[in-house]
């Protein structure tokens, strides 16, 4: 075993060097307790269906169950404003700060790993973030796993249709964000650009969920504007939402969203999300994130559901050997994945903790075991075997948060999970 580690680390620092000399992600996006979507159907046992259905119907009796108190000026401001915008849209935008103007008045992205998350002018992305669940999309482009998985059933629909389309673009970094929308001002000036592309942080090809399609059109060369003529566009417009794809700026709303008409430009929402805008006719993500998704309204509602502000909306507990474990930044769910400080928990069961700043590696070993892990990295180690792991370890608040369970069984505990009292409890096997 001795003899291989070499080898080892070497193979390591292969699989994992592109992402350790990524910039780690400078500060955190997730500064506030948030409720997200998956936590609140969780704590209500709703289908987000009958969430949606409810929330509609309550709207559409006149009630607006997405009405916050403090930004009742604010409503009032944007209707004169806007008077032919119905009011549960203003009360929904206004929600998301589309009342503000464009970057003058930034928030952080409330949480970059929901697939819904809302990234516009106004709510921007951390530089260090990229997502880490990455899959190519069957055309070489990576897209977030959830949202490759489900364009690569879209493109085998499109061409059973006998279509064509081909990908421009999927992901950019922060990076590559900040030369393009950089390019695009020296070409056309800041103005024009800011409608063209967005400024770096802002843009949803860094969240890894956006594509740029085009109908592929053959000898002819196809550009962007006319795509919107195209068999190929009209098949997105009908069906994009059965994959959970919706056309991120359309042309009617270009005042809200700020860019150009984009007919290209497709964004995966999940399915759920995408159907139900496709149905109300919700052509804007920010008017469905203010009605329906952001975690000020969850906590509303969970209040008028229950009666009561629910106890246990933000965060969980961990327990070990039936002690609650304390964590300096608290535990939460990442794709469905609970997520807690590595040291901490690391130090909880007993292991020594060492942290390599160059290579953004942590190493945690106990007599019998040792564990390694990279931030960024799905290839961790577990006594020199690599294994792969769905999410690997991420940065809150300057804390290096990794999956709870891989760490607990990777020094044999395991992990019990309870939903509603949102308690994980560790035990020896
Ligand atoms: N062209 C879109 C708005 C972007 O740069 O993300
Ligand atoms: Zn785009």
């Amino acid at each position: 075993m001795i003899r291989y580690k070499p080898i080892i680390v070497l193979l390591l620092i292969i699989i994992c060097l592109p992402i350790s000399l990524m910039p780690a992600t400078a500060s955190s996006t997730i500064d506030a307790p948030h409720l997200s979507l998956y936590d609140f159907l969780n704590i209500t046992g709703l289908d987000f269906e009958s969430y949606h259905n409810m929330m509609a119907s309550a709207s559409a009796s006149g009630r607006y169950p997405h009405f916050l108190e403090g930004n009742r000026q604010r409503y009032e401001a944007f209707r004169a404003r806007n008077p032919e915008i119905p009011f549960a849209a203003v009360i929904a935008y206004v929600n998301v700060n589309a009342d503000l103007g464009f970057y003058r008045h930034i928030e952080p992205v409330r949480d970059p790993y929901e697939i819904h998350a809302l990234v516009n002018k106004n709510f921007g992305l951390p530089s260090g973030f990229q997502p880490s669940d990455f899959v190519d999309i069957g055309t070489g482009h990576l897209m977030r796993a959830e949202a490759a998985e489900h364009f690569r059933k879209m493109s085998a629909e499109i061409r059973d249709a006998g279509l064509r389309v081909q990908v421009i673009v999927t992901f950019r970094s922060y990076q590559t964000q900040a030369g393009t929308h950089g390019r695009g001002v020296s070409r056309f000036g800041q103005a024009s650009a800011d409608r063209q592309f967005a400024r770096p942080g802002h843009s949803e090809h860094q969240l890894g969920l956006a594509v740029d399609i085009l109908q592929r059109s053959g000898f002819e060369f196809m550009t962007q504007a006319r795509f919107q003529n195209t068999r190929e566009y009209a098949w997105l417009l009908e069906n994009g939402h059965r994959f959970g794809f919706i056309l991120r700026y359309p042309n009617e709303y270009r005042h809200i969203h700020g860019y150009i008409y984009e007919p290209w430009h497709w964004r995966f929402v999940g399915v759920d999300v995408a159907t139900a805008m496709h149905h109300e006719g919700i052509a804007l993500l920010e008017e469905f994130y203010g009605r329906y998704l952001d975690s000020r309204i969850f906590n509303r509602v969970l209040k008028d559901l229950m009666g009561k502000t629910y106890p246990r909306i933000f965060g969980m507990d961990v327990f070990y050997d039936g002690q609650a474990l304390s964590f300096d930044v608290p535990p939460r769910a990442i794709n469905n994945r609970i997520v807690v400080p590595l040291r901490a928990i690391f130090e909880a069961l007993g292991a020594t903790v060492r942290w390599d700043a160059a290579t953004q590696t942590v190493t945690a070993s106990t007599d019998d075991t040792v564990v390694v892990m990279t931030i960024g990295c799905t290839f961790p180690t577990v006594n020199g075997q690599i294994v792969e792991i769905d999410l690997p370890g991420v940065v809150v608040n300057g804390r290096t948060l990794a999956p709870l369970r891989f760490v607990a069984e990777a020094f044999g505990r395991t992990v019990d999970w309870d939903a509603h009292a949102r308690t994980a409890s560790l035990a020896a096997s």
